[in-house]
């Protein structure tokens, strides 16, 4: 039983929001987002980043009807929540960043309950089989591990057979293990044709999960592209990342002296140089040539070099280039 997504023409966008803002009216007031346009496609599987604070879970809240909006315009499968709101409930589905399941229900019970606020939905039996849940079917929720009680978050999310999921941090804080089974769920509700927003500290989770991705950093989209697009816009494919003393006062190392980072700029195919600390980091086009330059220009500057590792740029390194931040859980690499 799988809804039809196909985009109707005069809803072009599953999710349509505008000049999103919200203020929470604290002292002194909160601006948790400050002017979003965000368009979504039919059968897209959309990523949200950003660092803690950055108005992700704000903006979910808001095109899920849960939270009101200071200004701004937003359109849910075509329609308003204004007017439509008890029509868009029963064509979403939201998992939240912290779901608060009830202990003492077992796993088919929690599923059963989220089942009868719709009118059309999967059995209790179709919603546990879609995230492998059916053995624990009569567990207590307060049996289940961290993995597990995240994949029946998703099983109440997906019970209604929804077209558009609203996914907030589906892997926060999962083991490896667990972070894989909930890819492979959420690539399976992809493939079905629905639509996905989902939020994401990881880097690696959006490049292979999300068709496109919007960075978002204190309150505004900072970037938006495809993956693919957004690393290209590094200007190279590669990193090479080392830490380089000059001999004469290693204690120099902690300063990134401006006219070595310009020699480096200099560097073929150099698109980018960012120092943090005493490392430096280069993204560029062709590596061979780039490493026999730079290892030149160390010989000559009677510089020490070390710790050199070269690896395919991802998305972190927009992140890291963007917002000059690492983002939560993100190992250093
Ligand atoms: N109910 C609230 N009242 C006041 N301020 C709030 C409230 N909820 C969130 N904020 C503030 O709004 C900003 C955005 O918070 P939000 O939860 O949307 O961020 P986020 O990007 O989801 O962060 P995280 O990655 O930590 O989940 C933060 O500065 C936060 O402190
Ligand atoms: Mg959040």
């Amino acid at each position: 039983m799988l809804h039809s997504v196909a985009a109707q023409p005069d809803q072009a966008f599953a999710i349509d929001c505008r000049g999103l803002r919200k203020t929470y009216p604290t002292r002194p007031p909160v601006e948790a987002v400050q002017g979003v346009d965000l368009q979504v496609h039919y059968g897209e599987c959309f990523g949200v980043l950003g660092p803690n604070g950055a108005g992700k879970t704000t903006t979910m809240e808001i095109l899920e009807g849960l939270l009101p909006a200071t200004a701004g315009q937003v359109r849910v499968l075509g329609r308003s929540w204004d007017s439509d709101a008890r029509e868009i409930r029963q064509r979403i589905g939201v998992s939240l960043q912290e779901t608060i399941l009830s202990d003492d229900l077992t796993v088919q019970e929690t599923v059963r309950l989220f089942r009868s606020f719709y009118r059309q939905a999967w059995t209790v039996d179709q919603a546990l089989a879609s995230v492998s849940l059916q053995e624990k079917a009569n567990a207590r929720v307060n049996k289940l591990s961290g993995g597990q009680k995240q994949r029946l978050a998703v099983a109440c999310a997906v019970v209604s057979d929804p077209e558009l999921l609203f996914l907030d941090e589906p892997t926060t804080g999962l083991d490896p293990t667990s972070r894989r089974e909930v890819w492979e769920i959420i690539g399976r509700l992809r493939a079905q044709g629905r639509t996905i927003l989902l939020t994401t500290h990881y880097m690696d989770e959006a490049q292979r999960l999300c068709d496109r991705v919007a960075i978002f950093d204190q309150g505004q989209v900072i970037a938006l592209g495809t993956p693919e697009q957004l690393i290209r816009s590094l200007g190279g494919d590669h990193i090479v990342r080392f830490t380089c003393a000059p001999v004469a006062t290693p204690q120099q190392v902690e300063v990134a002296e401006e006219p070595w980072l310009e020699r480096l700029r200099q560097l073929p195919t150099v698109s980018l140089v960012e120092a943090e600390g005493a490392e430096i980091r280069l993204a560029c086009q062709h590596l061979p040539a780039v490493l026999t330059a730079l290892i030149d220009l160390v010989r000559q500057e009677g510089r020490v070099l070390s710790d050199l590792v070269t690896r395919g740029a991802t998305l972190d390194d927009v992140f890291i280039h963007l917002t000059g931040k690492r983002l939560e859980g993100t190992p250093e690499s």
